[in-house]
C-alpha cells in the first residue's frame, strides 16, 4: 500500500491488516517502524478530528510533521501543483495527507509527479473519506465482533457525504446489509452499492448500527428547509429506543446539535460511542501511516 485514496481500491486483506495493526497500536503491543519519516499535513478544508488525529498519530509513530498552509504557500503565487509536490519530495516529505474540496485531487496530482510521493486522502469533496470508514469499521468490530449480516443504516445527507460512500464501500466488502434513510433531495441519483433507501426514520427498525450524518450546508445549492428536515429526520432517544433499541449510535462528526440529533440523545449513554469513534481514529491513522511508510513497502 503506497497510497490510501479510496476504500474501493483496497483488498479485504489490506483492510483487515489495517484493523489488526490499529488494534496492536491501541493495546500497545506494536512499535512504530517509521520513526524519522516525514508527513506533510495539507488541509485546504476545515477539520478537527481528522487533522488532529493524523497529527497525533504521526507524532506517536515518531514521524516529523510539517504543516502546509495553502494561502501562505507558493501555490498562491502561481506555482503549479506538480512543481509543489516535486519540491516537497525533494525537500524530504515522505507522505502528504490531503483534505480538499476537489473530488479526485490525489489522482490528478499523482499523474503529474516526477518522483513518487505517498498520499493519504483525508477527505476529498463528496467522493471519499477512507480513514473515517476504517475507524468506523474498527469501532463496529470492537462493539459487534463482525458486521456480516448486520443492518447498518445511515441517515441524512447521503448525496454530499464522502463518509457514507466510503462506509458503503467498506461495509459491502464485509457482508453488512446496507440501508439509508434520506429525503429525496439527499438521495444520490445512482449508487455503486446495494443500499435500501427509506424516506422515514422507520427505516432504522431493527438496525444493528445507526449512523447519523451532518447536513452539509456548505455544499447545498438551493434553499434548505431546516425545520422540515428536523421534523422528519431528527433522531431522539424515544425514536431510537423504539425502533432500534440495541443499535450502536454513530456519527463521524462534526455534529450539528439540534439538527440531525437532539442534545439529550447525544449526551446520553448511547451517544458516548461517537467520542470512542474519534478516539479510535488515532490508532487507525497510526496503522495507515505505518503501512504506507514501512520499509517493507518501499
Ligand atoms: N469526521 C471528520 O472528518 O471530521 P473533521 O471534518 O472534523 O475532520
Amino acid at each position: 500500500m503506497k497510497n490510501l485514496i479510496d476504500i474501493k481500491r483496497l483488498e479485504k486483506s489490506e483492510i483487515e491488516r489495517i484493523i489488526e495493526l490499529a488494534q496492536e497500536f491501541k493495546t500497545g503491543v506494536r512499535q512504530s517502524s517509521v520513526a524519522g519519516k516525514t508527513a506533510c499535513m495539507m488541509f485546504f478544508e476545515n477539520s478537527t478530528r481528522t487533522k488532529i488525529s493524523f497529527e497525533l498519530a504521526s507524532q506517536r509513530l515518531g514521524m516529523n510533521v510539517i504543516h502546509f498552509d495553502g494561502a501562505s504557500s507558493s501555490l498562491s503565487k502561481g506555482e503549479s501543483r506538480k512543481d509543489t509536490f516535486d519540491n516537497l519530495k525533494a525537500i524530504g516529505i515522505d507522505t502528504v495527507i490531503v483534505r480538499t474540496r476537489e473530488d479526485g485531487f490525489i489522482d490528478s496530482s499523482l499523474k503529474e509527479l516526477a518522483s513518487p510521493l505517498s498520499f493519504v486522502n483525508a477527505g476529498d469533496g463528496v467522493t471519499a473519506h477512507p480513514t473515517q470508514a476504517l475507524l468506523d469499521y474498527f469501532t463496529m468490530k470492537e462493539k459487534l465482533g463482525t458486521v456480516a449480516g448486520k443492518k447498518v443504516c445511515i441517515i441524512g445527507d447521503i448525496v454530499h457525504s464522502r463518509v457514507a460512500k466510503s462506509n458503503f464501500a467498506l461495509l459491502s466488502k464485509f457482508g453488512a446489509r446496507l440501508h439509508a434513510v434520506a429525503p429525496a433531495y439527499f438521495k444520490p441519483a445512482k449508487t455503486d452499492f446495494p443500499v435500501s433507501y427509506h424516506d422515514s426514520l422507520e427505516g432504522i427498525k431493527g438496525a444493528d448500527v445507526v449512523m447519523l450524518l451532518r447536513v452539509q450546508k456548505e455544499r447545498l445549492e438551493g434553499a434548505f428547509d431546516a425545520q422540515n428536515y428536523i421534523d422528519k429526520y431528527q433522531l431522539n432517544s424515544e425514536i431510537l429506543n423504539n425502533y432500534a433499541p440495541n443499535a450502536l449510535l454513530m456519527h463521524p462528526g462534526p455534529v450539528n446539535r439540534g439538527v440531525e440529533i437532539t442534545s439529550e440523545l447525544l449526551d446520553s449513554e448511547r451517544g458516548k460511542i461517537i467520542l470512542e469513534q474519534a478516539h479510535n481514529g488515532v490508532f487507525v491513522r497510526m496503522a495507515v501511516l505505518e503501512m504506507i511508510n514501512s520499509e517493507e513497502n518501499s
